[in-house]
């Protein structure tokens, strides 16, 4: 019986990898021109990491890690999501002494035990940007303004919703009120209840309906928050406001992991079912601190790369498709052997060239010319060598030329790059 891949792996083959390819590099020009700078970080980290800085009582930790036992003993975690990681490597490389503001992103997968489901994978693939070293509201603004034209030069669109968890200074007492409302709620189920004691801002993610009724009534965080994390969230609005990215105020939005402070921040879409989020992340002030490093600010995003692949295939035609450049039809040995070299030559001086190596009939490259796309095709025979011309074929518009051949193959290439790329 043949191995097959693990449940909520999946591999990603040609015909779907041009998508994941057209995101990757929209995403990376996006982060080009807002300088930021690219880090690669371990797929495999100490497990404490990610205990310390996602949290003991999320779920992400008290359920989905793949932790084990290496060979000599010492727990690890394959990383469930960046930020961790991102923190830990700007931490030990000493990167905040390098510039004082680091803009990072990295694009990677990343692993959770979860019930896989249409954009629920077990590995999955965030591209994700940590700015580390200014709380400046600004700088919140142009962080979700990034997010959203990433998404608008994809060609997608998603709601923002916007939120303040507010700072260790006024989170406590936002914790007693929410506690209290807790304490006469009726009926919550067997998570909140647990959460109730855990960590009760968790709660009001709680997907059952029921809870979800009574938490309608719930105390709102944004009633709670102080004035310096008011003014904070008021100068953020301010910010998408005069970038004109449209956004809501959602004070019910918590996150899935502990580390958030003051701004948290989700894309959200109706288009993908269950799994509604295709972007997400807030501010984390002091996390940085906590795992030991220097006491910076730092905010950041990922974007889940299969929830926006899903949502291009939704969209026929929204991926542009990159076909060869030309198709080198030989016919004959010695057109063969020519051609052979030529395509070579080709593809050295910057054209995408392909070629039929069994020398099998005009006919039949012909047709793999157009299968393949490709924009034209030199045709050449025994006929062709010898009156030292061959037929340049636009594969579009079917307009034909003839083209001298030129016996050193790489001033032929040269030639014919300046024909095919117009
Ligand atoms: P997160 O909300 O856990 O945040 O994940 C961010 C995004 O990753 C989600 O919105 C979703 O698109 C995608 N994602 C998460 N889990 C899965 C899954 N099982 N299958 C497919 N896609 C998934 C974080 O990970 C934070 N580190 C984001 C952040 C960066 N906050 C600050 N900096």
């Amino acid at each position: 019986m043949s191995v097959k891949a693990l449940k909520g792996f999946k591999d990603i083959v040609p015909g779907e990898v041009e998508t994941w390819q057209f995101i990757e590099q929209t995403a990376r020009a996006i982060f080009h021109r807002f300088n930021l700078d690219e880090i690669k970080v371990p797929i495999l980290e100490k497990t404490k990491l990610f205990v310390r800085s996602i949290g003991e009582t999320t779920d992400i930790v008290e359920k989905e890690m793949y932790t084990f036992a290496d060979r000599n003993g010492s727990s690890l975690t394959m990383r469930p999501e960046g930020t961790a990681s991102v923190l830990r490597a700007y931490i030990e490389n000493g990167l905040q002494s390098k510039k004082a503001v680091q803009k990072l992103y990295t694009i990677g997968p990343m692993f959770r035990h979860e019930r896989p489901q249409k954009g629920r994978l077990r590995q999955f693939h965030q591209m994700s940007v940590e700015i580390l070293g200014t709380d400046l509201p600004r700088v919140d603004a142009e962080v979700m303004a990034m997010a959203w034209l990433i998404l608008k030069e994809l060609g997608l669109s998603a709601s923002l919703e916007i939120n303040s968890l507010g700072c260790k200074k006024c989170r406590p007492a936002f914790n007693k009120a929410l506690l209290d409302f807790l304490g006469k709620a009726e009926n919550l189920c067997d998570d909140c209840l647990r959460r109730r004691e855990t960590n009760p801002l968790r709660v009001l993610d709680c997907k059952s309906a029921h809870c979800q009724e009574q938490y309608e009534k719930a105390p709102s965080i944004l009633d709670h928050i102080c004035q310096s994390c008011a003014d904070h969230f008021q100068a953020v609005k301010k910010g998408l406001d005069l970038l004109a990215v449209p956004y809501a105020v959602n004070s019910f939005m918590v996150r899935g992991l502990d580390y958030y402070t003051r701004t948290t921040f989700e894309l959200v879409t109706d288009a993908l079912g269950a799994q509604s989020a295709v972007g997400a992340g807030g501010r984390y002030d002091g996390l940085v601190a906590q795992l030991g490093g220097p006491d910076v600010p730092g905010i950041g995003f990922a974007m889940g790369m299969e929830r926006l692949a899903l949502l291009l295939d939704q969209q026929e035609g929204s991926v542009p498709v990159a076909t060869p450049d030309l198709f080198v039809v030989a016919l004959g040995e010695a057109a063969q052997e020519k051609g052979y070299a030529l395509t070579h030559a080709a593809r050295k001086a910057g054209l995408a060239a392909i070629m039929d190596l069994q020398d099998r009939s005009l006919k039949n490259q012909m047709k793999q010319a157009g299968k393949a796309m490709v924009r034209f095709a030199l045709i050449m025979g025994e006929d062709e060598l010898s009156n030292g011309k061959a037929v340049l074929r636009n594969m579009a518009n079917r307009e034909q030329q003839d083209i001298s051949i030129n016996d050193d193959v790489a001033t032929w290439a040269t030639e014919l790059y300046s024909l095919v790329i117009q």
